[in-house]
């Protein structure tokens, strides 16, 4: 089978690997891709992913059997819709299904119909409203621009002061673009977060386990939010009851209103939850692996990743296996120092080559300079993933195995992990 993969992040590297590995993997070619897929596919460069008929274009001449879409915003440019409409498979919601993600008042209308516990929220169009509103609430709320905005649109506030002037920022200053001509503002949730994945074909749906990404950049969650500075799983703090309300009552439930909505959803849904003292609530949807979430998921597979991408694609996830490895596994991301701010890009990294056979090194934004030598090319540059018996055991292993990869500027957080195990009565009183 050949297969043509978007994306150039992390998560893609990951997905690239592990297609890679597949018994039923022809050609590999991935667009644009990074110095990290390109050990396992074609990159192809030159083609806008987010333009649905270049895709196809591209798809029709490397003769693609199957497209398997990793990023948010080619789905929401409706890719997967234009490909099926040309006849190729595709790995990945068409653009109705996608709106959980791209529209959080869509998602908002789907959970308060469906029955889907989520913080309390309004839609704003008009700024001024907006802000009389939060000064109404008179508390913490959570202002969102309601479209993408690489994860970086939302803004947790303390009070009514902070949240105007995030207000302010979005709908007047365009902090976030288009993105951010309307606001959704929302109870602020106190808890902790763990990610929710699973495949579904429309109608089957394979739960992967739990995850647990760390947003702010800096120790202790500090700092401003970035796309996620390092991740493990599975979360021992999460009791199995809770899970399993998740399972059934967020991502099963969500699944089955988009198929009522007449919008099937086939793909990775990613529910990101808080676990709260009244149990678990949405704190967003996703329609795609998260990343650095895809860096401590896939290699805890067992199964062939295309083979379940292919059946999801062709509506036969019930016939495949999708299984998982009982092992712990902990990535820790390497960043250009200053990100999510401003920083510097260009610089060698070293000892890549010097980590242990079953560390996993995801290249994010890093490439081949014109001497061939690896080079940082973004904010997240790396990802190291170890796995373990315990989060504690991967945990050491991903450090040591960290401090033997520099780079001028390197910058990562120490104290991913190390709060897996501590119970969830303990954490959400801090
Ligand atoms: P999102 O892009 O919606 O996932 O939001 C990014 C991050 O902001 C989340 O991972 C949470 O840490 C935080 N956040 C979003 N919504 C809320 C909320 N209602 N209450 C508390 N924190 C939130
Ligand atoms: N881990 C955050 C995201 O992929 O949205």
């Amino acid at each position: 089978m050949n297969v043509l993969l978007l994306g150039s992040g992390g998560r893609e590297h990951a997905i690239a690997w592990r297609l890679a590995q597949s018994p039923l993997m022809g050609k590999l070619w991935v667009a644009p891709g990074n110095a990290g897929t390109s050990m396992f596919g074609e990159s192809v460069e030159g083609v806008r992913i987010t333009e649905p008929a270049e895709v196809v274009a591209l798809a029709e001449r490397v003769k693609a059997d199957l497209v398997v879409v990793a990023p948010d915003d080619p789905l929401a440019a409706g890719v997967v819709d234009v490909l099926t409409a040309a006849g190729i498979a595709a790995f990945g919601p068409t653009k109705a299904a996608d709106e959980i993600e791209w529209s959080k008042s869509y998602a908002k209308s789907l959970m308060r119909d469906a029955g889907i516990a989520t913080a309390t929220s309004e839609a704003f169009d008009d700024p001024d409203r907006a802000i009389e509103y939060v000064w109404g609430l008179r508390g913490p709320c959570v202002v969102k621009a309601d479209g993408l905005s690489l994860g970086k649109g939302v803004t947790v506030c303390d009070n009514a002061e902070q949240a105007a002037a995030a207000i302010d920022a979005a709908m007047r200053g365009g902090a976030f673009g288009a993105a951010g001509a309307r606001v959704v503002i929302e109870e602020r949730m106190y808890g902790r977060e763990t990610s929710a994945h699973a495949f579904s074909d429309g109608v089957t749906v394979r739960h992967m386990p739990f995850s647990c990404d760390h947003k702010p950049a800096l120790d202790g969650d500090r700092g401003p939010n970035t796309g996620g500075m390092g991740v493990y799983s599975p979360p021992g703090w999460l009791e199995a009851p809770v899970a399993e309300a998740i399972r059934t009552q967020v991502t099963e439930r969500a699944l089955d209103a988009l198929r009522a909505a007449g919008r099937p959803f086939k793909g990775v849904l990613y529910p990101g939850i808080m676990v709260t003292t009244d149990g678990p609530k949405v704190v967003e949807f996703n329609a795609r692996f998260g990343d650095p979430e895809a860096e401590v998921l896939l290699p805890r597979l067992r199964s062939d990743l295309l083979e379940i991408c292919d059946a999801v694609a062709h509506g036969r996830l019930a016939d495949v296996p999708v299984e998982w490895d009982d092992v712990a596994t902990v990535g820790v991301m390497m960043a250009s120092g200053g990100y999510p701010g401003t920083y510097t890009t260009g610089h060698p990294i070293e000892g890549i080559g010097d980590v242990d056979d079953d560390v996993q090194v995801f290249i994010a934004g890093a490439k081949h300079d014109r001497q061939g030598r690896l080079v940082t090319a973004g904010g997240r540059v790396l990802c190291v993933v170890a796995r373990g018996a315990t989060v504690a055991e991967a945990r050491a292993h991903a450090y040591d195995n960290v401090h033997r990869i520099k780079f001028e500027g390197a910058y990562y957080r120490t104290d991913i992990a190390a709060r897996a195990d501590e119970p969830l009565s303990i954490a959400s009183h801090r």
